[in-house]
């Protein structure tokens, strides 16, 4: 087992009804908020209202920004600072999934200082302090409700990056499953593929423990189960609880304990296809894992043969990727290029995107010859 630290400040209030809480909490952060929301689909279900009832009742002043974009970019993230300083508000309230929840964690990290939020991307600026962030849940996904980081895509650079900062965790997020009941199937589905994906890059990190191998097998094994059931049924509470409360888990830091680091490469991948065609991040996973996996049969057989067994009872290598494309396709997310949209015609400018950004892992180093073979095998299986 290698040496770490488990370290989480997030409060996390899960279930019914949590966020008639949410005004009684903020108070304490001060007397305006920045709502930042997406495009409308928080408004069309009435989660908009709820949130801002709860601050009006509660004598907060809001200033708003919204039309954050699935894959966010670097010009929302800026324009909000900009508002943030102008309405001089004390606390950030974020509603929606990653994408909203990342920008807005970014705004909290740059806001006071008022920092360049590229330059804090990519830590050419170092905050000192960031503004108090509560998140309201609205997509079982990324796991940003309960952990340090935040992803931005910046196009004129010809970037999609990672950031993590322990000064960005939210100081609540608030958890209710009913929230989810509108996600459509295809974000749900994309949702699913990215806890399984969180808990893979885990599994292929840096050390084992027996203990961390058996969270991260859970976490597969409640998205494989509930992933199917709440397709069929969106609006069962249980199922949507299990979902969501799975994808917190499976990136709160708890399948890292007694490793060093995941590997992060399928995810460097995926991140390049988004920057290019803006694919959704989970249809983007469903594509690069199982070709990562073809790619690394040799350097990762014995942890993938591993994987076969305890989730399928198989260690045969090939049969445990096809089992993974088989569940991908089941719940309907892409697992070639061609099925979301990507003709080969763009094969070469995705080799020359993941060159340029040195697309790779922290334990499976990719090099130029390996990232041509991984897209081909985006395309061809
Ligand atoms: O914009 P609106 O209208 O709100 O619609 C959104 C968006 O179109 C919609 N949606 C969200 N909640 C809904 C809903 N529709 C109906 N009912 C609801 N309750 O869903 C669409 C996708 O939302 P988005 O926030 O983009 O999805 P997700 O949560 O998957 O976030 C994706 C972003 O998070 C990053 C990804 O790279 C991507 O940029 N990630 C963040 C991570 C982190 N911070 O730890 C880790 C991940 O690996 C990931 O990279
Ligand atoms: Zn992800």
């Amino acid at each position: 087992m290698e040496n770490f630290t488990a370290y989480n400040p997030v409060k996390v209030h899960f279930g019914k009804g949590v966020t008639d809480n949410l005004g009684a909490t903020a108070l304490q952060y001060g007397k305006k908020a920045l709502l930042m929301y997406g495009k409308g689909s928080t408004v069309k279900h009435g989660y908009y209202d709820r949130v801002k009832k709860q601050l009006v009742e509660n004598n907060i002043d809001i200033a708003e920004y919204s039309g954050i974009k699935s894959n966010p970019v670097y010009e929302d993230v800026e324009a909000a600072i900009a508002l943030a300083r102008k309405e001089q508000v004390d606390f950030i309230v974020a509603l929606g999934g990653g994408s909203v929840i990342d920008s807005a964690k970014i705004v909290s990290l740059c806001v006071q200082e008022n920092l360049n939020p590229w330059h804090v991307m990519i830590r050419q600026q170092k905050p000192q302090k960031s503004m108090p962030l509560l998140t309201v849940l609205t997509l079982a996904a990324t796991g940003t409700e309960m952990n340090a980081a935040a992803v931005l895509q910046n196009h004129k650079t010809g970037q999609k990056v990672g950031h993590v900062n322990p000064l960005a965790y939210p100081k609540h997020s608030f958890l209710d499953p009913e929230y989810t009941y509108s996600v459509p199937k295809n974000y749900t589905a994309y949702g699913i593929v990215d806890m399984i994906a969180h808990a893979l890059e885990a599994y292929f990190g840096q050390g084992v423990s027996r203990l961390t191998d058996k969270f991260i097998i859970s976490i597969i094994q409640e998205a494989m189960h509930f992933g199917p059931l709440v397709l069929k049924e969106p609006e069962n509470y249980e199922y949507r609880a299990n979902v969501m409360w799975t994808g917190t888990t499976a990136l709160n830091g708890m399948t890292n304990w007694g490793k060093k680091y995941g590997d992060w490469g399928v995810h460097a991948l995926g991140h390049e296809l988004s920057l290019q065609f803006d694919v959704p991040h989970g249809a983007s996973l469903s594509i690069a894992y199982p070709a990562w996996m073809k790619l690394q049969i040799e350097k990762a057989g014995t942890r993938i043969a591993a994987l076969g067994q305890a989730l399928w009872g198989d260690s045969d290598l090939r049969a445990t990727i096809r089992n993974f494309e088989n569940f991908f396709e089941s719940i309907e997310s892409p697992v070639r290029l061609q099925q979301a949209g990507i003709d080969v015609d763009k094969r070469e400018n995705i080799i020359q995107g993941l060159n340029d950004n040195q697309a790779s892992g922290f334990v499976y180093p990719l090099i130029d010859e390996e990232r041509q073979r991984v897209v081909d095998f985006m395309y061809e299986g």
